[in-house]
């Protein structure tokens, strides 16, 4: 397909989704888009935004906005960031290297995962930036602090402890497609290779360099499966606040802790003198039945106060989602599945029109809402419900409406 059709067509995140439908093996479309047994907090993750509704006030817009944000001391161009997710160079040849480029060209942060088939040095090496590390608790506390220690070495700008993946979420999708690393192609899943064939001929030179990169160790062979499930039997269920506590004595710069749900977690999140927090259930890909994101949000953000950004991710799939997280009182949006979507479409460049149409419907919701800036926005600017009334009184009053030329300052 031409650039300029796919870009047509590609108009929407929901368009991108189809495409690379279109684009990928069924098990490799299903490894990112499914979640959890019924994917059920995976569907609540994007209905949750139908809930509110916006309330505007265009006699206070203006004919530019600034989507800009403070995060940890660097300025964003606009509050979306891209999560996490492991294999992302199962999607097109040096998957991460190419998202981070479409990331930092867009002026955003890019967070690599520890699962990532490059390795974070390599990552590194490319100089995208801003760029964060996720890590987990492993059992074996010192791997925990090598990938801490390598991230600081490769001047990552952030590290993320990711909390809610201390086991395995039980992913129907890849067990019925048989999905594995490194990709064995099933006869069942035949007809999605006809329309995959451009995929097919991309990947298939890198099959045997798809690892997880960050867990070879020189000298080692790399074998994924094996990798696979050294990776599992790493994790540790028994994790608790004595590690976030050692990852923090540990690493100097912003922490952030991701899969936060509850916000009595919140709460101990900020005694424990992490920087940010992710208001995540891992894209409804761990456990099913967790509440989804967006509806997690306010009373997370009532308990913290103020007192560190809170972050979110899960179902944002249109810059008015974004704006209804910010005027929740989230500082930024992570966004996983949306840009494996463009990846797998067209690499960079799909990666970073995925980003674009973020930034674009951003922009054009604050525009009709009446919104100069990302700090215009708050609770004033959505209908009343009974269920957030507590939260918003909980709130201070918004700041005062600031035009683009008082952004600046
Ligand atoms: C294919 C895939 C792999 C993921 N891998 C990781 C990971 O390695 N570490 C992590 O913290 N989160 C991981 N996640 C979760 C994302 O960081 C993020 O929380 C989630 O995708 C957000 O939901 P969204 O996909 O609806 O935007 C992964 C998600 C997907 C779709």
């Amino acid at each position: 397909m031409s650039m300029e059709r796919w870009r047509r067509e590609g108009g929407s995140v929901a368009a991108m989704r189809r495409m690379a439908q279109r684009a990928l093996p069924r098990p490799v479309f299903d490894f990112a888009d499914g979640g959890a047994e019924d994917e059920g907090t995976l569907r609540a993750n994007e209905s949750a935004f139908d809930a509110v509704e916006f309330l505007p006030k265009p006699l206070e817009g203006t004919d530019a906005r600034d989507l800009s944000v403070e995060l940890f001391g660097r300025r964003l161009a606009l509050p979306v960031i891209v999560g996490p997710t492991g294999l992302a160079g199962l999607f097109w040849p040096q998957g991460e290297i190419a998202t981070a480029r479409a990331a930092a060209a867009a002026g955003t942060a890019y967070c690599l995962s520890h699962g990532s088939v490059c390795t974070l040095e390599e990552l590194a090496a490319g100089g995208a930036s801003p760029r964060w590390m996720q890590v987990f608790v492993y059992r074996d506390r010192g791997f925990t602090d090598e990938l801490t220690d390598r991230a600081a070495a490769a001047g990552y700008d952030a590290l993320v402890l990711t909390i809610d993946n201390q086991l395995l979420g039980n992913r129907e999708r890849d067990a019925r497609n048989g999905f594995s690393i490194p990709p064995r192609l099933r006869l069942s899943a035949l007809p999605s290779l006809m329309t995959s064939l451009p995929w097919l001929l991309r990947m298939a030179p890198e099959f045997k360099t798809i690892t997880f990169g960050n867990y070879v160790r020189p000298g080692e062979a790399a074998d994924p499966a094996a990798l696979a499930a050294k990776m599992a039997s790493l994790l540790d269920p028994s994790m608790s606040w004595k590690d976030v506590a050692r990852v923090r004595e540990r690493w100097r710069g912003p922490l952030l802790l991701k899969g936060i749900l509850h916000p009595d977690e919140a709460a101990r999140a900020v005694d424990a003198g992490v920087d940010g927090i992710i208001v995540s259930n891992h894209g409804g890909r761990q456990l099913d039945g967790a509440v989804a994101s967006f509806r997690a949000l306010p009373p997370i953000v009532e308990r913290v106060d103020g007192r560190i950004p809170v972050l979110m991710d899960g179902g944002v799939r249109r810059g008015a989602d974004v704006v209804k997280a910010l005027a929740l009182g989230a500082r930024c949006c992570l966004v996983g599945r949306p840009v494996l979507w463009g990846l797998a479409v067209a690499g960079e460049a799909g990666a970073a029109h995925v980003l674009d149409i973020f930034r674009r419907e951003i922009d054009r919701v604050m525009g009709l809402l009446g919104a100069a800036g990302i700090d215009a926005l708050g609770p004033h600017l959505l209908a009343p419900r009974p269920d957030l009334d507590s939260w918003k009184a909980a709130r201070p009053p918004a700041g005062p409406v600031r035009k683009m030329k008082d952004a600046s300052e």
